[in-house]
């Protein structure tokens, strides 16, 4: 299953960028007019949407509230009757434009209630999946909440750091329990919003991540967060740059 699809899970610390670098990444695979790009925000807070544009509707935990209630009241049939309501409520939850959907996951659920219906809901957006070349997910924090909420295979993983110690910190803790956890084909380090090369030369990255690049602090993004501007609709700026040389050597 999804063998030809490239599934991106971006993750770290709060507040590092992994908002922004979603959107950034996202918008990098766009410029190949024939790949098809599907963006999961796996945040609560819908932060993805309006950094691409996108308008940010129903979210899968909308359409897992509503399964919930059928099955509370008798309605919900057998698996598959439950799958084919699923999948059309999913793909009307999907937001697209040109290229490139948009799905939220929205609200986490309650530990251990409704186990099936969590599982249906990932096999729903694993076959959704196969009809892109990429999927890129804002992962809120770890892996495992992607694993548990979106899905259960992701082959490459970006980490995402500041200069900070903690940054660091929190991306080789995620590094480690993805290590252990799940199988995923390639990981690496994107240092973000590095104040220049002087900066850099003071960032102690641990040996066990692999660096990928680094993208600059650019008041283009800044700028573009503060307007509520799309990073899809931005100029060309030094970030977008450098992540695509990160991109590539991913
Ligand atoms: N390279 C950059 N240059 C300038 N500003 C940046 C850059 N990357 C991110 N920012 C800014 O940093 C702030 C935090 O970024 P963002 O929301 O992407 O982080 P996050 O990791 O998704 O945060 P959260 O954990 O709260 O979801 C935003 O105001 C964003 O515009
Ligand atoms: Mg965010």
């Amino acid at each position: 299953m999804l063998d030809r699809t490239c599934i991106i899970a971006v993750c770290g610390k709060g507040g590092v960028g992994k908002t922004s670098l979603s959107a950034m990444i996202v918008r990098e695979l766009l410029r190949d007019s024939d790949k098809k790009v599907l963006a999961i925000d796996a945040d609560p807070a819908v932060g993805l949407a309006p950094a691409l544009g996108v308008f940010a509707g129903k979210t899968v935990d909308d359409v897992r509230n509503d399964l919930i209630r059928k099955v509370e009241s008798g309605h919900a049939g057998d698996k598959a009757e439950m799958l084919a309501m699923l999948d059309y409520e999913m793909f009307s939850a999907l937001e697209e434009k040109q290229n490139l959907a948009f799905l939220a996951i929205g609200r986490p659920e309650k530990d251990g209630c409704y186990c099936q219906v969590n599982h249906i809901l990932k096999e729903v957006i694993g076959s959704m999946a196969e009809n892109f070349d990429y999927v890129v997910i804002d992962g809120e924090a770890g892996i495992e909440q992607v694993n548990r909420r979106v899905m259960e295979k992701v082959t490459h993983l970006v980490l995402v750091s500041d200069a900070s110690a903690r940054g660091l910190n929190v991306a080789r803790t995620i590094k480690k329990v993805s290590d252990n956890a799940v199988a995923h084909a390639h990981a690496g380090l994107v240092l973000n919003r590095v104040r220049g090369e002087a900066e850099l030369a003071n960032i102690r990255v641990p040996e066990e991540l692999p660096l990928l690049g680094w993208v600059p602090d650019d008041d283009v993004i800044r700028m573009a967060d503060i307007a509520g501007a799309s990073l899809l609709d931005i100029a060309d700026c030094p970030a977008n740059e450098a992540l695509r040389a990160c991109l590539k050597k991913l």
